[in-house]
């Protein structure tokens, strides 16, 4: 019984950490994975990450407007750069960690 309680402890404590991990998304890791293919080289004409001159106009269209458009797709940039199975809230963290140096 008591080897049981432990074991049910252990998937609530799992459960917490990977909801904590959830919230807050690796946006470095999910840019890596993602976005760095046409961001880091301008392929289809993309922004490249780090170029202020890239994205200083976009930039003046405001956060909103670049995280929506990110979602749900602009000019050659599918949906999510076409990694359907990221959430909104990873896209966003992409978004962010992408601009970082620009911002
Ligand atoms: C297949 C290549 C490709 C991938 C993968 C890709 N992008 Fe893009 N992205 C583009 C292109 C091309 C544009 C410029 C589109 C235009 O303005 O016509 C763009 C534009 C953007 C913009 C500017 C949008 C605006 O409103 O000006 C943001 C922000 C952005 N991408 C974020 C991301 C993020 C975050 C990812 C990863 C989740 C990603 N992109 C993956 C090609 C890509």
């Amino acid at each position: 019984m008591k080897r049981l309680a432990t074991l049910t402890l252990t998937g609530v404590a799992a459960l917490a950490l990977s909801a904590a991990v959830q919230a807050e998304p690796d946006g470095e890791a999910i840019y890596n994975q993602a976005c760095m293919a046409c961001h880091m080289t301008g392929a289809a004409g993309a922004p490249i990450k780090g170029n202020e001159g890239h994205w200083a106009e976009r930039l003046e269209k405001g956060m909103d407007e670049l995280y929506a458009n990110s979602i749900n797709g602009i000019g050659a940039m599918p949906p999510k750069g076409g990694h359907a199975n990221l959430s909104d809230e990873e896209v966003k963290a992409a978004v962010d960690f992408m601009l970082e140096p620009v911002l």
